[in-house]
Formats: structure tokens, sequence, C-alpha cells
């Protein structure tokens, strides 16, 4: 199975080397987690270092405010995005319902998303995806069997065009995902915890699940710090 690097330190080590090439892994945690964190440098990493483009879907931020964010991180969206290396794409703005100078923009739907998803892989050959949040998109299904069947078929597609796809989704108590399926509808989970233990916040990682490859069953420490999601792959965490 030909892996890819996700670029977050430390957790390429954890899943030996990556995560699977042109499978949909869901990376999940409660609010202020570091998902779009995670999912960012995720496509920073594979175009600086892997020379693979990306595109980024943001249905929970507008993505001025995601340039903005990731320039405290070093990170220069804008000068990628006028290279092409990277699409942004505002499914904020139309979430909203209010009006987006922003080149790309999606409403909240599956079929929709794809359509517009195939060519601008087509024309720039992304390689990377990442959907900030599955959440989001799924708020407009109408049942569970929808939410299902929608998942199944975006994570088809993007394989079948060789992506390596991220999904965020909101963890709500415990549960890894809102709607209760989209762990089932993807290959990998990485779960995202956010603590607080003795009135200080604590950030660690565990690998859910990553069909088709050994993984590690321990919960690693993690930080976000001014270069991005950080993990600690030798020391544990201890409840
Ligand atoms: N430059 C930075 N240096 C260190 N930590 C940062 C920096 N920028 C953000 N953070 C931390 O990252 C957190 C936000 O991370 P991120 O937006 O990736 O989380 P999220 O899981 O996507 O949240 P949400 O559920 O709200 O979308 C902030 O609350 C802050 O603690
Ligand atoms: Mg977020």
């Amino acid at each position: 199975m030909e892996l890819v690097e996700t670029g977050i330190v430390g957790l390429d080590n954890i899943l030996s080397g990556g995560i699977p090439k042109g499978r949909t892994i869901l990376v999940s945690g409660p609010a202020g987690a570091g998902k779009s964190t995670f999912g960012l440098q995720f496509l920073y990493h594979g175009i600086v270092a892997g020379g693979e483009s990306g595109i980024f879907i943001s249905f929970d931020e507008h993505p001025a405010h995601v340039r903005e964010e990731c320039k405290n991180f070093g990170w220069n969206l804008s000068e990628l995005e006028k290279d092409n290396l990277l699409v942004l794409i505002d499914g904020f703005s139309p979430r909203a319902g209010v009006s987006s100078s922003e080149k790309y923009q999606t409403p909240v739907d599956v079929d929709e998303l794809i359509t517009q998803l195939v060519e601008i892989i087509d024309k720039t050959s992304a390689e990377r995806v990442v959907i900030d949040s599955i959440t989001a998109l799924a708020l407009s299904m109408e049942s569970e069997q929808q939410i299902r069947k929608q998942i199944l078929k975006l994570s088809a597609v993007m394989s079948s065009l060789e992506c390596t796809t991220i999904l965020t989704s909101e963890m709500r108590g415990g549960v890894v995902s809102r709607f209760g399926v989209e762990e089932f509808m993807s290959q990998g989970v990485i779960v995202l915890n956010y603590e607080f233990q003795n009135n200080v916040a604590t950030r660690s990682l565990n690998i859910r699940k990553m069909r088709g490859l050994k993984h590690e069953m321990v919960e690693r420490p993690f930080e976000i710090t001014s270069t991005g999601v950080k993990v600690y792959s030798e020391e544990q965490f201890y409840f």
C-alpha cells in the first residue's frame, strides 16, 4: 500500500510513513482540537515537500480567516494559490447566506461539490483534498442513509482520482462522529482529544482505525506550536 506523508511532525512515525494514498481519512475532535490546522498542514506539506497540489473546502470558516490564521504558522496560502498549487473553496459564505468575492465557491451539496472537485482536480492535478468539515456537509442531508451514501460516493470518486482525502469531523461527548456513520464510511480515523486535567488543557491523539495498516493503540500527546501540529510519538499519554 502506497503511503503519503501527513507532514504532521511525529505522526508519520506512528503511522510507519503516513496515510494510505487515495483513501479517505476522518480527523475527528471537539471544538478547538486542531482539526483545521491538521488538514491545512497536510495540504501545505504536500505542496512544499512533495509537490502535490491540494484543495481545501472550508464550510466552517471564511477562507480569508483561514489564510490569516495560516500566516501565524508561517504558511503563506495566497502565494500557493497564485501558483495554482492550492485551491481554497468557500463553502462558508453560501452556507451563511452572504455574498463572497472568493474565486471558488460551493453550495452545501455533495453532488455539486463532487462536480467542482473533479473539474479542479482535472485542471490542477491536485492529489490532496481536505473537507472542513464533513459535519457541515452532512447537516444538509436528510437521513443517515443519505449521509452514508453521499460520503461513500465522495470517497469513491476521490479514490478513483487517486486523491488522498481528509474529512474533519465534529466530536461531541466522546462520540467520534456527529451522525454516527462518518467513521464507518472512511478508511481511517484519527482522533484529536482536548481535555482539561488539573486546570490545564492537554492535547492528545490516537489512531482509531487505519484499514489495511498495522498501527499502534496508544494515546500520544501533541501540541499546536508556531509551526503547526507536533505529535510526541515517543511519549505516552495517561488519562
Ligand atoms: N499560531 C498558533 N500557535 C499555537 N497555537 C495555535 C496557533 N493558532 C491556533 N492555535 C491553537 O489552535 C486552536 C485552533 O485550532 P483549529 O482551528 O485547527 O481547531 P479546530 O478543531 O478546527 O476547531 P473548530 O472545531 O473550532 O473548527 C486554537 O484554539 C489555539 O489553541
Ligand atoms: Mg476548524
